[in-house]
């Protein structure tokens, strides 16, 4: 049985698509819900309804445990559950941002833990109501040896949405996906603009000094970007969500905590550690903290 911590966008779309295929799903969510029927709109807006099972704690049983719930929640989210996972459980982290892992690691040290990252995406409508908004790839890969042997987990994924691959090299993809989050999620948190914005003056040069201050790092952990094709990557993810507001926008907007330190925080972290300085990135951070700061004490 497939278990998912995590009942909003994401974790409700893997749901959806997993009963679809024939896969037992249960959910997790942080509140009860009042109903077990999942309503799914797809991309061609079919609506299909999906019975799921759910409650606010994992059941005993064995099966991944997937994690939808955002990095800052990941391992709080797993503390709450702990007398339900057993050694044997691998964890699949799926989320925004880099360094819940390690945080994983230290509390479930003998877990097989899998990183995921997704350009899947879909809007909440409701409780357990969801509707798809874009297809695509999702990669899988082990954070640890004992994860190594479960590739064939991404083969259920494909099964179900499609486009989901098991990557050998994890941290490249997980690598690429931070920096193209670094570079539109803090400037259009900021500046509250949609993410087409920033394919104009002066956010274009802004973002090329985001790739100048990454690349020493990038470099330092042997991970292989060239400049142009980092800026050629973020431009097509901001033109293909040009209309979209980021999550660190909706974040700000909403007045919720970001993502900011498992996203900008995590470059700036790892810099310091070969002592490279990040100017520009970590001014960006810092404005997104005040930011934060100040709705979070409204
Ligand atoms: O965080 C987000 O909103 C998304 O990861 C991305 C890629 C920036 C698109 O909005």
């Amino acid at each position: 049985m497939w278990q998912i911590i995590g009942s909003g966008a994401i974790g409700c779309l893997w749901a959806a698509n997993l009963l679809k295929t024939g896969q037992q799903v249960h959910l997790v969510s942080r509140t009860k819900m009042l109903t077990t029927a999942l309503q799914y709109q797809n991309l061609q807006g079919h609506k299909e309804v999906y019975a799921c099972s759910n409650s606010t704690t994992l059941v005993k049983q064995n099966g991944p445990i997937l994690v939808c719930v955002k990095a800052p929640q990941v391992k709080q989210a797993l503390l709450q559950q702990r007398k339900n996972i057993s050694d044997d459980h691998v964890i699949i982290l799926m989320h925004n941002g880099m360094g819940s892992a390690e945080q994983v690691a230290e509390v479930f040290p003998n877990n097989p833990i899998i990183c995921a990252t997704t350009a899947n995406a879909s809007l909440v409508n409701g409780p357990l109501n969801i509707t798809q908004t874009g297809l695509g790839i999702t990669y899988l890969g082990a954070f640890n040896r004992p994860a190594q042997r479960y590739s064939d987990l991404a083969m259920t994924l494909n099964n179900a949405l499609g486009n989901s691959h098991w990557c050998e090299d994890i941290q490249q993809k997980l690598w690429l996906k931070l920096i193209i989050n670094i570079a539109i999620n803090p400037l259009t948190a900021i500046h509250q603009v949609n993410n087409g914005k920033l394919i104009h003056a002066p956010f274009q040069e802004q973002i090329k000094t985001i790739i100048d201050e990454a690349m020493p790092v990038l470099d330092e952990l042997k991970l292989e970007f060239g400049r142009d094709e980092l800026l050629q990557t973020i431009n097509k993810v901001i033109n293909a969500t040009a209309v979209n507001y980021s999550s660190m926008n909706r974040d700000i907007h909403f007045q919720r905590a970001t993502e900011n330190d498992y996203i900008s925080g995590y470059l700036i972290k790892k810099a310091s550690q070969y002592n490279i300085e990040t100017p520009f990135i970590t001014s960006l951070y810092e404005q997104v903290k005040v930011l934060e700061s100040r709705s979070l004490i409204q």
